[in-house]
């Protein structure tokens, strides 16, 4: 049996925090979830209505830059664990409205650190603040080479340095203060429940519909792709045997171009849709690139493998057709959340 933990994962009802939330409430029943999240539009009960009766779960509506509730929460529900998912995670907003990741990533993480401190004054026995940071900090590689834990941040978009500054405070709280911190830097994760502005599920769903399939540039940036569940088994790795002030990379040495992985994605859905195979590359639209936008991610994750024995699970081509039989099979998910304040973010955000 493992020992009790009062864990505080913020941003649990988010894409990634959901499949973390679900993983530990099931796996760790004498571990006490509680779920932090302001739910902006990034954040959906729905995704976790299978865990919301659990005695071992609880779900709290809060902002983590609302730095008097946020102590509160550490006192009254005992916190000796952080896993700090919350954010603004799509790099289009943050290119629109930089000011909220700033707020959001480094404000919040901010007072998170602050209130742990304080409640944990400095007894820091058993105590851990798990930091998940994306490898986007890191900056844009060229054709060779991959990121390691040593490859100095770089970051090119206002999310990706409201990151790299969220990654800073909590190395400085380490430090200065000598908090327990593990921070992991992952590449891009894809699976369910994830929301449709982000390139698998945006797409998904336009083929779906038969809308324009927005293609930056010319498609030849190349992104590194993680099946999600394979993420949150190895953040369940590094929590429990990730060594303390350390960095693991998370990646599953899995790199596609964008227009490789587009044409992959609408041979799946044509497939299970019974459309003639290719039906939908007529929807390859190219657009006006994403500025600012980073070649190439390629992630080193030897050191994950190495040191703790993680390894991602699954072969890319099943997880893609595992993802896109879950969005065929929830389109009533799907159009809740495409519905009202994402349809204008969408006509604003594309004019397609
Ligand atoms: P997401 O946008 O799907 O979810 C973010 C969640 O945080 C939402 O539930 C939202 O309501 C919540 N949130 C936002 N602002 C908040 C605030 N002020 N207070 C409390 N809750 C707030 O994001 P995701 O894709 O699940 O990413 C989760 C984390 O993983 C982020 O820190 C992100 O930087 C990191 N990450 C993401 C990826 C990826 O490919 N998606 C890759 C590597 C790292
Ligand atoms: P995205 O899912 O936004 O992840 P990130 O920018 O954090 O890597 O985008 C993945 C890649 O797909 C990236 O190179 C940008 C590109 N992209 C498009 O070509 N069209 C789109 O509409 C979106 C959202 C992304």
């Amino acid at each position: 049996m493992t020992l009790k933990k009062n864990i505080l994962i913020t941003g649990g009802a988010g894409f990634i925090g959901s499949h973390l939330v679900r993983l530990f409430v099931n796996k760790y029943p004498n571990y006490q979830i509680i779920n932090m999240d302001v739910l902006t539009y990034a954040g959906n009960l729905e995704n976790l209505k299978d865990i919301e009766d659990k005695e071992n779960y609880t779900f709290i509506k809060c902002d983590i830059c609302d730095i008097e509730k946020v102590k509160k929460v550490f006192l009254d529900y005992k916190i000796d664990s952080v896993i700090h998912l919350a954010a603004e995670s799509h790099v289009d907003r943050s290119i629109e409205d930089p000011f909220s990741f700033a707020q959001t990533n480094v404000m919040g993480t901010l007072s998170l650190l602050q209130a742990a401190k304080e409640y944990w004054d400095t007894d820091f026995t058993n105590k851990l603040f798990y930091h998940v940071s994306t490898d986007e900090v890191y900056g844009s590689l060229g054709q060779e080479g991959f990121f390691t834990e040593e490859t100095a941040y770089d970051p090119h978009s206002p999310y990706s340095a409201s990151k790299a500054s969220s990654d800073h405070f909590v190395r400085a709280f380490a430090d200065t203060y000598g908090m327990p911190t593990v921070i992991s830097n992952c590449s891009n994760n894809y699976g369910s429940y994830q929301f449709p502005e982000k390139l698998i599920p945006l797409f998904i769903n336009n083929i779906i519909n038969n809308k324009p399939l927005p293609v930056y540039g010319k498609g030849e940036n190349v992104r590194d792709w993680l099946f999600v569940n394979d993420h949150v088994r190895a953040i369940d790795v590094i929590f429990h045997d990730g060594k303390l002030g350390e960095t693991y990379n998370i990646g599953g040495f899995n790199e596609w171009k964008n227009i490789d992985l587009i044409k992959l994605l609408i041979r799946v859905v044509d497939k299970h849709l019974g459309r003639v195979r290719g039906t939908s590359e007529k929807l390859i639209t190219f657009v006006a690139d994403r500025a600012g936008h980073d070649v190439r991610y390629a992630i080193d994750a030897t050191k994950l493998k190495d040191e703790l024995g993680w390894e991602p699970s699954l072969q890319f081509e099943e997880g893609i057709d595992e993802t896109v039989k879950w969005y065929l099979n929830h389109t009533d998910w799907l159009q809740n959340i495409t519905s009202g304040a994402y349809t204008k973010y969408y006509e604003d955000m594309y004019n397609l």
